[in-house]
C-alpha cells in the first residue's frame, strides 16, 4: 500500500516517533512516504513552509505533538491550507509531554478530527505516547503495532 505520513515537531519527539514508524511500514514491505510539516521559524514567525499534499495515499497517519493541551498552530494551518481526500484511511500519531491523555491528547484528537471532518475520513487507529511516562518504550511500541495494524 501507499502510505503517507505527515507530521509536525517541534523539539524531535514525534519525528522520531514517526521515522520509527516508518521503518516498520517500510519493513512490511509498504510504499511508504515521510512528510515533515514546516514553519519558517518556530520561535518568532509559525507561518506554514512546507505543506505536504494528502492526495494519492491509501492511508494517511497525522503526527502532532500536545502544545497547551491543543493542536499546535501549525496543525491547525495545515487541516485548513490542505485538502484531505474524501474516507480517506486515516490513522493518528500524537506525542505529549504528561503521563495522562487527558492533559492535552483528548482535546487535540478532537481538534484534529473536526479539522478533516469534511472528508468523513475512516479512522482506523489513534494512539498517543507519554513522554515523560517511564513506559514511553512500551508505549512506542504499541502505538507502532497499532498504527501498522492496516486491518482494523
Ligand atoms: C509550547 C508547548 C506547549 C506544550 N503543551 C503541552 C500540554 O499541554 N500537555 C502536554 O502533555 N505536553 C505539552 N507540551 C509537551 C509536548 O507535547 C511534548 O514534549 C511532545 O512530545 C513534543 O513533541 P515534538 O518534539 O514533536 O514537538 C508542550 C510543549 C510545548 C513546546
Amino acid at each position: 500500500m501507499k502510505i503517507g505520513i505527515i507530521f509536525y515537531s517541534e523539539t524531535g519527539h514525534t519525528k522520531q516517533a514517526c521515522q520509527d514508524l516508518n521503518e516498520r511500514f517500510k519493513k512490511n514491505g509498504h510504499d511508504v512516504f515521510l512528510n515533515e510539516i514546516t514553519v519558517v521559524d518556530v520561535k518568532t514567525n509559525k507561518s506554514l513552509k512546507d505543506i505536504p499534499s494528502m492526495e494519492g495515499y491509501d492511508v494517511i497517519i497525522l503526527g502532532t505533538p500536545v502544545q497547551g493541551f491543543s493542536l499546535p498552530i501549525p496543525m491547525v494551518d495545515y487541516l485548513k491550507t490542505t485538502k484531505m481526500p474524501k474516507k480517506q484511511k486515516l490513522g493518528v500519531l500524537i506525542t505529549q509531554y504528561f503521563k495522562v491523555s487527558w492533559l492535552g491528547a483528548n482535546h487535540t484528537m478532537k481538534q484534529l478530527l473536526n479539522g478533516c471532518a469534511y472528508a468523513n475520513p475512516d479512522l482506523y487507529g489513534y494512539s498517543v505516547v507519554h513522554w515523560s511516562s517511564k513506559r514511553r518504550a512500551e508505549q512506542l511500541i504499541k502505538t507502532i503495532d497499532k498504527l501498522t495494524n492496516l486491518d482494523l
